[in-house]
């Protein structure tokens, strides 16, 4: 299980109302203590903490060698890694491969002279003719991809924002750097890395335009052929894993960013060569659908190779937090439970994002206090994605126990009831429910390794499955419906076994009479046996 920390968010030490490393070593035993009363997280994934302007949450790196004074020291990172492995967690950097930031003394060089050595470490080309780009490929964001540059008068490529210029991976100079770079971190002690649009690192060698289709909006109307995706991005994954391998246990986790589930299968190779995992973006597309999640679900499962491993999650730094994206008005809560149950049985490494396991909406973030570029440029047709971002929620209070500062992005209003020191107080609150789920993981081998089976033939609203492991199994019934349910476990799954109650949001724990079940609306339900 990976917690992903938004370093800027989670817990300020000095009082500058800005997350840091020091402040995360404060809050380790809430994540996991080694004990029943903590989380019991095994991993965490930091964001980006590299130096950086920060102009999008430090996904523009300055310098990849070093730690951005606001989020700590690299001894501050070593006694992170340290106070990590000392309650059995591991540390996962962000590691963004594609771009830097155009501060980054790299790009300044590049962008200074066509002849500069630096010149093709990054994308450069003339333009069509004057005043057009040298393709039609556009910004993940929208708007060509391509920002033209007085000094020279030629136009680099980002394929995300015009202040994050793509490196040139073609050229081996900076695949080496990169590389290096990987090692830099694998050699202090990070046990992996979570790898920034792994799918963008190359374009197509003679940039070619990509073909159109039919779409709703500019970058939909293309078929992305050409600007990403491209096969010797699988090789630098390759790479990564040698790399990663000659450094004992360490894990790559790539985001993969494709509307095409095959590439996220790529990635993974036979389950050996490449990524460890890599993401899976069909899930989160999901809307609240019992057959939606089954489907996104039965597609991995039946396409994985064998020794592949999936990874599921529901929230992340980008993504409209999901108990406001997946809740319906009076039904969050209820619902987050079943997700949660859902995330935390599945055949797979689940990721939580900080403040997920407290409830934490999708905030409200008035325009002048955004920080994300995305929601400043695009307000007020995209809010952009400050709302899953605003601090973790430790206390009551305006500073929610984040800072003694004033907070980068404003405290929720929902912390007064959504926070961390209320709902370790509150029997049955979601945290509750999120420790109770995982320490049923931890003592359930069927959950942690075992297979995957859907229950066919449920009623309607009802995603139910079997996890096996050594004769051992679990079924998980997760009524996604707001009315009751009756659903029956099949002959040959029921098969006569003792079955009991180990966790659910309704039903009391104890011995299950028969393969009849009662479900309440939105009640999950978990079921082991032998
Ligand atoms: C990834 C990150 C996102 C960032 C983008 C550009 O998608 O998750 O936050 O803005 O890459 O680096």
């Amino acid at each position: 299980m990976i917690y992903q920390i938004a370093v800027s968010s989670f817990a300020d030490s000095d009082g500058d109302g800005r997350g840091d490393l020091r402040g995360i070593i404060g809050k380790l035993d809430y994540l996991n203590d080694g004990t029943e009363a903590s989380l019991g997280v095994d991993a965490i994934w930091l964001t980006p903490i590299n130096t950086s302007p920060l102009r999008d949450f430090g996904y523009d790196v300055a310098d990849y060698r070093t730690i951005d004074p606001r989020f700590g020291t690299l001894e501050d990172l070593d006694e992170l890694i340290a106070e990590c492995h000392r309650r059995g967690m591991r540390v996962m950097m962000d590691l963004v491969l594609n771009h830097t930031s155009d501060e980054h003394p790299w790009f300044v060089e590049s962008r200074s002279s066509r002849d500069n050595p630096r010149r093709d470490w990054y994308v450069w080309k003339d333009g069509r003719s004057p005043g057009k780009p040298p393709n039609d490929w556009l910004a993940v964001v929208e708007g060509s991809a391509w920002a033209y540059d007085e000094t020279t008068g030629q136009y680099y490529y980002h394929a995300f924002l015009p202040f994050q210029p793509d490196l040139n991976w073609r050229n081996p100079e900076v695949r080496q750097e990169m590389l290096d770079v990987a090692e830099f971190w694998l050699g202090r002690g990070v046990d992996g890395f979570r790898l920034d649009l792994i799918n963008f690192l190359y374009e197509d060698a003679a940039l070619r335009d990509n073909p159109g289709r039919l779409g709703i909006r500019p970058y939909l109307a293309q078929r992305h052929v050409h600007d990403f995706s491209q096969p010797e991005s699988l090789e630098v994954a390759q790479a990564l894993r040698g790399l990663a391998d000659g450094f004992g246990e360490r894990a790559l986790m790539g985001e993969v960013c494709t509307d095409t589930p095959d590439d996220c299968l790529a990635y993974l190779g036979d389950g050996t060569d490449r990524l460890h995992l890599s993401f899976y973006l069909d899930f989160i597309r999901q809307r609240w659908s019992a057959t939606g999640f089954s489907r996104s679900v039965g597609w991995l499962e039946a396409n994985l190779p064998p020794a592949a491993w999936p990874c599921y999650y529901l929230d992340n730094h980008d993504l409209p937090r999901s108990f406001t994206r997946l809740g319906a008005p009076g039904a969050e809560e209820r619902r987050a439970r079943v997700a949660a149950a859902m995330l935390l049985t599945l055949r797979g490494t689940p990721i939580i994002y900080y403040g997920q396991e407290l409830g934490m909406a999708r905030s409200r973030v008035p325009r002048q206090l955004m920080d994300d570029p995305v929601g400043i440029k695009f307000w007020p047709l995209r809010v952009g994605r400050d709302g899953s971002r605003t601090p973790m929620q430790w206390a009551p209070g305006p500073d929610a126990g984040f800072t003694d500062g004033t907070p980068w992005l404003p405290v929720d209003a929902m912390c007064a009831r959504r926070n961390v020191a209320t709902e370790l107080a509150q029997p049955g609150s979601l945290l509750d429910w999120y420790r109770r789920l995982i320490r049923l993981r931890r003592a359930t081998l069927a959950l942690q390794t075992g297979s995957y089976r859907a229950i066919r033939a449920m009623p309607g609203g009802v995603y139910a499955y079997v996890r096996e492991h050594g004769g051992k199994r679990a079924a998980v019934l997760l009524n996604f419906a707001a009315r009751a349910s009756e659903p029956e476990l099949p002959a040959d799954i029921w098969s006569n076994r003792s079955w009991t109650c180990a966790l659910s949001t309704h039903t009391a724990e104890g011995e299950i009479r028969g393969p009849r079940l009662k479900l309440e609306p939105y009640e999950a339900l978990i079921l082991i046996s032998g």
